[in-house]
């Protein structure tokens, strides 16, 4: 079977609505995507199965809708002011900017995160003669320089001036640690317990490229568990099984996942780990999973000159919670189940694309059709299954086109089920059910449909 590649899914996700490019009409904007009518499903449909994962099953999490801009403060308490920077390089020939790491990984060489600018200069040094510009194709590069990630903006700064910016910001969390207490104070959670939230983060990405893998927009799935010092390795060892099962239980294919171990940490992390899902451009960053030591809320209690410490209501014992935290990006795990899903096969009328994507997570749950739509008698029985239908299930109505070409846009769109109107429809009050990924089809009463299909999704 011939590999897939990212222009196949890139192709597919703006034929059928899935991913467009940001202002296309006005020539585009880069490494910004929108989500079309499939593409806002399943980006919902997989946050509906991160929080019900996260949250709603678990007793010791609760949810956090924290705001995009926050107090600047908070982002250099964080670091990320001073230190969240990539190393760029520019080609002196065609003026397209790389990161420095990337150039180094496509000939093998491992760039460290925390380099110097000094030490990255000499590390590209050494190198830069094997490197060509993935551009132009010459091997001309400026000297590296850090550039930071923060996005700034100008919210509420009425002198518009620079020098005092509000930042977009660059991750989540930031915005969990800071209510720490509000949320002990105000809800029934006590040490040992996360708080989870999925919200938009921004970052000056240097590089554009791999579709949705690495934009300048996304959203991030984030949990921060707090823990007592002791108790950090243990609860750090549950949360990544609870992670890789989620994965699994979203039935993405398991020889396509692994753990990556991180072997040079930061200073204050214990542990890190990511999970790395083998993208059409090879094993890449999912999802990280962490132990963070209590780095986070002593940053904050230092910078706000606010107590962040817990008190033991057995023991009266008072600490700084420990943190480990699952920080996953929406845009990375729908590129991955569209990668995982997307299968083409040959039938006996030809090849056909087809998105076997995990059914909680179809866009479209049931399509209807009439098998003609120039017979009224038809249309109006499938439009009174369809209002039926569509109080229970996500469905789409189609009348266009011979039904092999309607099956064949579900199948691209990944719909599990298409349920056809026709002439004998009139007679028996049955539909023909048809299963995406077997493309048997059935005979199903009326009287009977919903409950099976109500069985189908349980
Ligand atoms: N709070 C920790 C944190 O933000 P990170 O490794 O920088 O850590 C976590 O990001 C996850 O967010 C990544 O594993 C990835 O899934 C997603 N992510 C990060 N940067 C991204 C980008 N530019 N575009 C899309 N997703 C991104």
């Amino acid at each position: 079977m011939k590999a897939i590649s990212i222009e196949d899914i890139i192709s597919l996700a703006k034929r059928r609505g899935f991913v467009f490019p940001s202002s296309e009409i006005y020539g585009g904007f880069a490494a910004v995507y929108d989500y079309g009518p499939y593409g806002v499903e399943l980006a919902n449909n997989i946050k509906a199965a991160w929080w019900k994962a996260m949250v709603q099953q678990r007793e010791d999490i609760v949810g956090l809708d924290s705001s995009i801009t926050m107090s600047p403060r908070i982002w250099e308490a964080s670091g990320h002011v001073g230190g969240f920077a990539d190393p760029l390089t520019e080609c002196r020939q065609c003026h397209t900017r790389h990161r420095v790491d990337h150039l180094l990984e496509d000939i093998k060489v491992q760039a460290d995160e925390k380099m110097s600018e000094p030490e990255i200069n000499s590390l590209f040094d050494e190198h830069k003669s094997k490197l060509k510009c993935p551009s132009c194709g010459k091997s001309d590069f400026s000297a590296v320089k850090k550039f930071n990630l923060l996005v700034k903006t100008n919210l509420g700064n009425f002198t518009g001036d620079m020098d005092d910016p509000v930042y977009l910001r660059g991750e989540t969390c930031q915005g969990i640690y800071v209510n720490f207490k509000n949320v002990l104070d105000s809800s029934r959670v006590r040490v040992p317990f996360g708080i989870a939230q999925i919200g938009k983060a921004f970052r000056n990405e240097i590089t554009a490229r791999q579709f949705i893998f690495r934009t300048r927009e996304f959203e991030q799935m984030e949990m921060q568990f707090f823990c007592s010092p002791d108790d950090e390795m243990n609860q750090y060892e549950k949360l990544r099984e609870a992670r890789w099962q989620f994965y699994l239980d979203l039935g993405i294919q398991p020889e396509n996942l692994r753990w990556h171990k991180h072997e040079n940490l930061v200073f204050y992390a214990k542990e890190a780990y990511d999970i790395e899902y083998n993208y059409p451009f090879g094993w890449k960053e999912l999802e990280g999973v962490h132990a963070r030591g209590d780095y986070d809320l002593t940053q904050h209690a230092k910078h706000s000159g606010q107590a962040l410490t817990y008190t033991d209501p057995h023991t009266n014992e008072q600490y700084v919670p420990h943190i480990v935290e699952s920080s996953v990006g929406v845009g990375r795990t729908m590129l991955m189940v569209l990668a995982d899903s997307y299968k083409v096969e040959q039938t006996e009328a030809g090849e056909r694309t087809v998105l076997k994507l995990p059914k909680k997570l179809a866009p479209i749950q049931v399509a209807v059709f009439p098998l003609l739509r120039n017979k009224p008698e038809l249309v109006a029985k499938a439009r009174e299954l369809f209002n039926q239908l569509k109080v229970q299930f996500m469905c789409e109505f189609d009348d266009n086109g011979n039904i092999g070409k309607r099956y064949r846009r579900q199948d691209e769109i990944g719909t599990p089920y298409c349920v056809t109107v026709d002439f004998e429809t009139l007679e028996d009050n049955a539909v023909t059910l048809r299963d995406r990924d077997t493309m048997v089809q059935s005979r199903v009463p009326l009287s009977e449909l919903i409950a099976l299909l109500a069985e189908k999704y349980s």
